[in-house]
């Protein structure tokens, strides 16, 4: 099965890139491009536009999410042959990432949890989008330099 699965391992690692380009690229925009917005508009029209932005991202960023999740998992599987790299440098560095990854899952969740629950308000909107941000350029960075550190 391992094997098998390695042989696809070039699209496997494009599909979780993919993946994760929509999802940080998609918290990047709400923090940087939306937030910058509130100068702009009233509470009341920025609120509206926060819902319609998190009512248009639960229409395909669960998906999203559940891909970028079970790819990642595929390749930690072949990268670490099993569980058999574990006591390894890289070992400590991929299990740090999948901890602020499932992080990461925690918020997302409670968020989209909270915004069709109409809990949501534009304070818990900033800092959720912010926390997310945070943890996945540490993500992103322990991904890019793990086979070197
Ligand atoms: C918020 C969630 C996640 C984000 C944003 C993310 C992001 C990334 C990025 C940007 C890369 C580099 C891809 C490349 O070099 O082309 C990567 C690689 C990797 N990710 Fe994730 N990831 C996430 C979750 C996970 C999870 C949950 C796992 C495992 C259970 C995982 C396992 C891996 C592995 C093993 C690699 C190395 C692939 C390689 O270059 O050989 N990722 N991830």
């Amino acid at each position: 099965m391992l094997a098998r699965m390695a042989q696809w391992y070039p699209w496997i690692v494009l599909l979780h890139l993919s993946c994760a380009i929509v999802f940080v690229g998609a918290v990047a925009f709400e923090v940087l491009v939306l937030e910058g917005l509130h100068a702009q508009f009233d509470a009341a029209t920025m609120a509206r536009i926060e819902q319609a932005v998190m009512r248009r991202a639960r229409r395909f960023m669960p998906f999203v999410v559940a891909l970028l999740f079970l790819s990642g998992f595929a390749l930690f599987d072949i990268r670490c042959g099993g569980l058999q790299c574990i006591g390894t440098p890289f070992s400590y560095w991929l299990l740090l990432k999948v901890a602020l990854a499932f992080g990461v899952l925690g918020v997302f969740v409670s968020a989209i949890v909270a915004g069709a629950r109409g809990r949501m308000n534009p304070c818990r909107f900033r800092t959720t989008h912010r926390i997310i941000l945070a943890m996945m350029i540490g993500i992103v960075f322990i991904a890019k330099m793990m086979f070197s550190l």
